[in-house]
């Protein structure tokens, strides 16, 4: 018979092993399951590609929006899945600025009309379209 002591030994062994199982076979299932190669997609924002208006989007982006959307904004954080995928946003311009004004409140999605200019949001437009993968839509 094992002593407690080796009982408990073992038993945290074990789940050390379905843990490190776990941290492994996650990411695997994630990279098969999504494509997350960016594609090139068309686009209503006049700021479309402008390197100025992307770098100061990716500044607003990582100020703002990064906590809850995640640092690949495909809407992965700490958190865990529940923000939105950003890369795959698909509403096109004219919605992403009306959402991102005035919020999805009762769902989380704080309003930033008070907080960023017309031009700022505009900006981190720009930027999410340098990170768009298939099924995005910025027309
Ligand atoms: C406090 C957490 C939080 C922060 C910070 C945040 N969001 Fe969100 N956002 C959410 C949640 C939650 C949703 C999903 C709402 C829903 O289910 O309708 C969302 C949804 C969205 C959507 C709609 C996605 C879709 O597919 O319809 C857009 C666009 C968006 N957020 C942009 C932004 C931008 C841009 C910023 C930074 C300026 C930002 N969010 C900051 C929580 C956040």
């Amino acid at each position: 018979m094992p002593t407690p002591v080796r009982r408990t030994k073992y038993l945290v062994t074990i789940i050390f092993l379905v843990m490190v199982a776990g941290l492994l076979s996650v990411p695997h299932h994630r990279a098969v399951a999504q494509d997350t190669s960016t594609v090139k997609i068309e686009s209503a924002n006049p700021f479309s590609g402008d390197p100025e208006a992307i770098k100061a989007g990716a500044k607003l982006y990582f100020k703002f929006c990064v906590s809850c959307h995640g640092v690949k904004a495909d809407g992965v954080s700490r958190f865990g899945a529940y923000a939105g995928n950003l890369t795959k946003f698909w509403r096109g311009f004219g919605e992403f600025i009306a959402i991102v004004t005035a919020g999805r409140v009762k769902k989380g999605m704080p309003p930033w009309g008070e907080y960023l200019t017309g031009g700022q949001i505009i900006n981190i437009a720009a930027f999410l379209e340098t990170v768009a993968v298939k099924g995005a839509n910025w027309k």
